[in-house]
């Protein structure tokens, strides 16, 4: 019988750190992540990374059962690497050029009337989460999710796109490929190429290769970009109401986002200037009185809401969620 990962927390929460639970714990952990390391070094270090982490999360939790927060901490994948590992190998957006932020050509939506809540999953324009692996490539999982959105809507048919497409042949556009990249320019391969093939014909591999683009997979194109005003997220929800899913950069940097679990992420420290990270807005609502954004990261279903976050909306722009917001035109 498999003992699940709650079930042990529960038990080191009300039988302290014996080291036999905390053991347990640990292998338990190891085997659901499928984890082996190299050497006796680093069993060492990741076992302490991995310890330091489960206290965050244990005593996170326990203020958030007493009120203190509106969001619970889990161990995922992620929880034997430490903060700066993580934004170093998977938070590979790149700031976008200053010039994306002036000449910002976006028709007032202020006065048409939004919907409370949206969310495109229920009509299908969301593909399944995919886990972008130790590979800073989020900028090409989020804009692919704003253009399966619209092919969807063009076609009748959602068709997951290839990320790894973009990984390979976008280098030109100046994207790094595994090492990070930017959304607009993700548009701009896919514009200048003139397609960008489905991911069942180019199949995600979690590094970078060589470029195999073929017309014969082709499966998404577009025409054009459209970058929303800096910070509005009045515009952001009216676009995302009325277009669909929306590529935004948020900051990821915290803790607390590497090891979300559930709730409504609200923390008042995640600055919006300082964005490191894609993802896909693909809906909004409220929850118990508080807005938030409902938003498609891609770090698996192990990760968060089975790989959603709902991170506050209308708090000022919490985490930079409209500091840049993009979507493609076919
Ligand atoms: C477990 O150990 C950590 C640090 O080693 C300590 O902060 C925490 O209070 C301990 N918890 C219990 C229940 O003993
Ligand atoms: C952890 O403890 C449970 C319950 O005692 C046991 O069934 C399970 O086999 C243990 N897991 C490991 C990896 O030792
Ligand atoms: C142990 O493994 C780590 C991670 O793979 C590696 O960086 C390190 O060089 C290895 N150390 C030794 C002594 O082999
Ligand atoms: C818009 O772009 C044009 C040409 O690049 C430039 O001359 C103009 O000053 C820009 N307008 C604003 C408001 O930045």
């Amino acid at each position: 019988m498999h003992v699940s990962c709650a079930v042990l927390l529960l038990a080191v929460q009300v039988l302290g750190n014996s080291s036999v639970v905390l053991n347990n714990v640990s292998e338990e952990w190891q085997i659901k992540h499928r984890k082996v390391y190299d050497n006796q070094t680093e069993i060492v270090f990741r076992r302490a990374v991995w310890e330091k982490n489960m206290q965050l999360v244990l005593r996170h939790n326990q203020q958030a059962s007493a009120g203190k927060h509106s969001f619970t901490m889990g161990l995922n994948h992620l929880s034997d690497m430490t903060a700066e590992e993580v934004n170093e190998k998977l938070n590979g957006l790149k700031l976008e050029e200053p010039s994306h932020f002036r000449n910002v050509t976006f028709k007032d939506e202020s006065g048409l009337l939004t919907p409370q809540s949206v969310d495109w999953r229920k009509n299908g324009l969301v593909s399944p989460v995919q886990n972008q692996g130790l590979c800073g490539s989020c900028w090409a999982f989020s804009s692919l999710g704003a253009l399966e959105g619209q092919m969807k809507k063009r076609t009748g048919v959602l068709v997951p796109l290839s990320p790894q497409n973009l990984v390979d042949c976008s280098s030109s556009d100046g994207n790094h490929g595994c090492r990070g990249g930017y959304i607009s320019k993700s548009f701009s391969y896919i514009i200048r190429n003139r397609g960008v093939d489905s991911e069942s014909f180019y199949p995600y591999e979690h590094q970078d290769s060589k470029c195999r683009y073929s017309v014969k997979g082709k499966a998404g194109y577009c025409s054009d970009l459209h970058i929303l005003p800096r910070g509005d997220e009045k515009t952001l929800q009216a676009v995302v109401a009325s277009v669909g899913p929306v590529a935004v950069a948020v900051n990821a940097m915290l803790k607390s986002f590497h090891l979300y679990r559930g709730g409504l992420y609200n923390v008042p420290n995640c600055n919006p200037k300082l964005i490191n990270h894609a993802v896909l807005v693909v809906g909004y609502g409220t929850d118990g009185g508080q807005d938030f954004w409902l938003v498609k990261n891609s770090w698996g279903t192990a990760w968060g809401e089975k790989g959603f976050i709902r991170i506050a909306r209308n708090k000022n722009n919490l985490c930079g969620i409209a500091s840049f917001a993009v979507y493609p035109t076919l």
